[in-house]
């Protein structure tokens, strides 16, 4: 077998290796024994040698007129769409989703470079009158500076791209850190800023973990700002830690998101929507569908209908085209699963599908574990209030709306919900009542386009929302404003008017 391909951060426009000399191995969750790639684990050395050539650089690329920077970003989306095919592959390899999935998750970054090279256009401030004659007043968007990017490992080039482009068109220097289960998909970003000619310097791209690489960029004195996307926990550190030195800080985080299914909502659609949201990615999105709140009218036909549907689901490597549910990411989130699967049988919840970790022929390879459905779950239980990341739901039963939203909203989290039913007025209340930062009508907990806010109320961010939408603009720009004085005199605001 030949070597596995070595890769190496990316510093000052330079492809390097770590000063510790240590590497890691990208391994493919479908078959552990397929080395995909060396990277470097890095050090806070390497991490410091990145910040100040994001430092260094930041100045020149912030007089870069935006449209202009912008014009970069719009060439990054069209190689993606060129090389669309090859780099949703190398994704399914590293991080385990189904093939289509894949290219969803490399076609989020596309729309992300255009839509956002748009903006190099608009970065709109506002004019408005001033309360003194002859003085005009206006504010404008500037740089944030240096900004620390720290990307999961669930939605391995989209996520990335939701930082790194709103942080570019803005005028920032950055350093991403990739997670160190999927650093492939974040290289091939980086390797395309290079080869669009974004200046030297502008983008950087350490790899390695948390304590070594990420830990450090938060303590960082020259990083202006953290976007951070990751578990609740992690995130509580990261805020922890930039608090320090007053860094502006994005924080992405968990979710336990609900699915309220209504007497009167077509079944077959919330039984593909359930599906969808509480399987697809293996369950390992942070607005899985990780509670089903359903009806007690129709409870017994929902679940009947869902176990018969999950159990048809096609569990494998995820390059094969027909694969509905890929892998685990690694053994930690396996075994993460597996522990919850027992704390809800403790608990006295039904697992009525699933529990189980496959391993015979093929699935032995790599970290299976079936679709996953408890019944029987009541809001306290730890299962019903704990993010499980994984292929598991649970299913409540509500006698109304009222106590199916009560239930939805009695959770620390606040991504994503979602109600099924074909009364416009239980649709409205529930879009109305529901505590999230985003909420879908007769459709599932996940599908977020690129455009719109992404985020959460609670412990699921701190008043962020990325996704790229132009709110994406507020968290890598500080607003200056303007007074230009006219009069040829001193005028004073507050006191010479009134
Ligand atoms: C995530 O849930 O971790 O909304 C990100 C979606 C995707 C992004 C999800 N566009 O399903």
């Amino acid at each position: 077998m030949s070597e596995p391909r070595a890769y190496r951060n990316f510093i000052d426009g330079e492809w390097v290796q770590s000063t510790g000399g240590r590497t890691c191995e990208n391994r493919n969750p479908a078959d552990t024994s397929e080395v995909l790639g060396v990277f470097q684990d890095s050090t806070p050395d390497d991490v410091d040698a990145a910040v100040k050539a994001a430092r260094a650089a930041q100045r020149r690329w912030s007089q870069v007129p935006a449209p202009k920077r912008a014009e970069y970003l719009f060439r990054m989306g069209e190689i993606l769409v060129r090389r669309k095919e090859e780099y949703a592959g190398a994704m399914t390899q590293e991080m385990g989703k189904p093939i289509r999935e894949s290219r969803g998750d490399v076609q989020e970054a596309i729309d992300v470079c255009y839509y956002i090279a748009g903006e190099g256009r608009r970065l709109h401030g506002y004019t408005t009158p001033s309360e003194l004659p002859n003085k005009a007043c206006y504010s404008l968007r500037m740089p944030v500076g240096v900004a620390g990017l720290i990307a999961p490992w669930n939605f391995p080039m989209a996520i990335p791209s939701w930082k790194l482009i709103p942080a570019l068109v803005c005028g920032n220097a950055v350093v991403l850190k990739p997670a160190t289960d999927t650093p492939l998909s974040s290289y091939h970003l980086v390797k395309l800023c290079q080869e669009v000619g974004i200046p030297r310097g502008v983008v950087n791209f350490v790899t390695g973990g948390g304590a070594a690489v990420g830990d450090p960029l938060c303590r960082h004195p020259e990083v202006d700002l953290i976007s951070f996307t990751g578990s609740t926990e992690t995130g509580r550190e990261v805020g922890r830690t930039c608090a320090d030195t007053f860094k502006r800080v994005s924080l992405e985080m968990g979710g336990k998101n609900a699915m309220i299914v209504m007497d009167d909502a077509r079944i077959d659609l919330a039984v593909e929507g359930a599906l969808w949201g509480a399987f697809g990615t293996t369950g390992q999105r942070c607005t899985a569908t990780s509670r089903i709140i359903v009806h007690k009218k129709v409870h017994k036909e929902f679940v009947e209908r869902l176990v018969e549907r999950a159990s048809d689901l096609k569990v494998g490597g995820g390059i094969d085209e027909s694969i509905e549910v890929g892998p685990m990411i690694n053994e930690a989130q396996l075994k993460k699963v597996m522990e919850y699967i027992q704390i809800g049988r403790d608990e006295g919840a039904d697992p009525v599908l699933g529990g189980v970790r496959l391993t015979k022929g093929d699935y032995g390879l790599g970290f299976f574990f079936q679709p996953t459905i408890f019944t029987g779950v009541e809001p306290s239980m730890r299962i019903a209030r704990e993010e499980i990341f994984g292929p598991v739901v649970c299913i409540l039963q509500a006698d109304h709306l009222e106590h199916a939203l009560e239930i939805a909203n009695d959770t620390v989290y606040g991504l994503s919900a979602s109600i099924y039913t074909q009364d416009v007025n239980k649709a409205f209340t529930a879009v109305r009542d529901l505590s999230a930062g985003i909420t879908y009508v007769n459709s599932s907990t996940i599908g977020a386009e690129c455009h719109l806010p992404f985020g959460g109320v609670r412990r699921t961010g701190n008043g962020h929302r990325e996704g790229a939408a132009h709110t994406a603009l507020e968290i890598f720009s500080e607003w200056k404003a303007v007074y230009v004085d006219f009069s040829g005199k001193l005028q004073k605001a507050q006191i010479d008017n009134n």
